[in-house]
């Protein structure tokens, strides 16, 4: 799909990969709107780039419906939607602790809630609601997954789980979505340097020798995406080097051979 003159929806676009994506965005010539609870940090993106904020929480079904709504009302159509909200496991209620180790007798319901809330039903409600606004229109989804959507990561096995809920949700939506005339991808990123984390965790990263990648990296990706008419696809970006996509197993369940 052509980027320009196209309206997309950037969730979790107030920080970020989905600010860098934004702006990308914007500079491809699409009316952007951004989505997120941060409300003073949307606002001030939005005013920055020349895009439209509305608030939004992905994990409300409703507060989907209703931004869809608002949008198709307002622009005309809603033709790329970035599900790319999304939050790392609170240790024990508390986020972004350096060196806390995932302790499963010690996780709070209410953090296994927040992390498959949000990146779980927030995708899944943002499909909804994007595929019914394209009202059979063709259109892009493209969902922030991650590395930890594809191989495992002990950091945050919680975080892994609904990465590869993602991967799996894109995978086996695409075909249904084709006849639509709908792409659906995923962006598995590395280490990027955003919010996510307390700047020292990236510090730190790069004292094992990994390289830490910018939300602008993360853009060109989400635009291939969208503009390469490919579906179903999981797309790895890794420092330094162009998208890759990782070769799933083609399994024979028959039985039979
Ligand atoms: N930074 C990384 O290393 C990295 C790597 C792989 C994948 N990701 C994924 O990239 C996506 C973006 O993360 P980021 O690194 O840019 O982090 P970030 O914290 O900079 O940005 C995330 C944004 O999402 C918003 N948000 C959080 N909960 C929300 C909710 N319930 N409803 C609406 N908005 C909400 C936040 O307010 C914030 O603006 C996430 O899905 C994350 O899992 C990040």
């Amino acid at each position: 799909m052509r980027i320009a003159d196209k309206v997309a929806l950037v969730t979790g676009g107030a920080s970020g990969i989905g600010l860098g994506t934004a702006r990308r965005l914007v500079e491809e010539g699409a009316r952007v709107v951004i989505a997120d609870v941060d409300e003073d940090g949307g606002a001030s993106a939005a005013a920055e780039l020349g895009a439209r904020f509305l608030p939004l929480d992905v994990r409300d079904p409703q507060a989907w419906q209703a931004t869809t709504d608002r949008i198709v009302a307002g622009e005309g159509s809603l033709d790329i939607v970035h599900l790319n909200a999304g939050v790392l496991t609170p240790v024990a209620g508390k986020l972004g602790e350096l060196g806390a180790q995932f302790d499963i007798t010690q996780l709070l319901d209410e953090d296994y809630r927040r992390v498959t809330n949000v990146n779980v039903d927030g995708v899944v409600f943002g499909a909804r609601a994007a595929v019914r606004a394209m009202a059979g229109r063709p259109g892009a989804l493209v969902a922030t997954a991650s590395v930890a959507g594809v191989i495992p990561y002990g950091g945050d096995p919680l975080y892994a789980m609904t990465k590869h809920a993602v991967v799996g949700f894109v995978r086996s939506m695409a075909p249904l979505l084709q006849p639509r005339g709908i792409t659906i991808n995923a962006i598995c990123p590395g280490v990027v340097e955003t919010k996510i984390s307390p700047s020292e965790a990236f510090d730190l990263v790069r004292s094992f020798g990994i390289d830490v990648m910018q939300p602008a990296q993360i853009a060109d990706a989400v635009v291939q995406a969208v503009t390469s008419g490919e579906t179903g696809q999981a797309l790895v970006c890794v420092p330094n080097k162009a998208p890759s996509k990782p070769v799933f197993p083609e399994l024979d369940i028959t039985g039979r051979t």
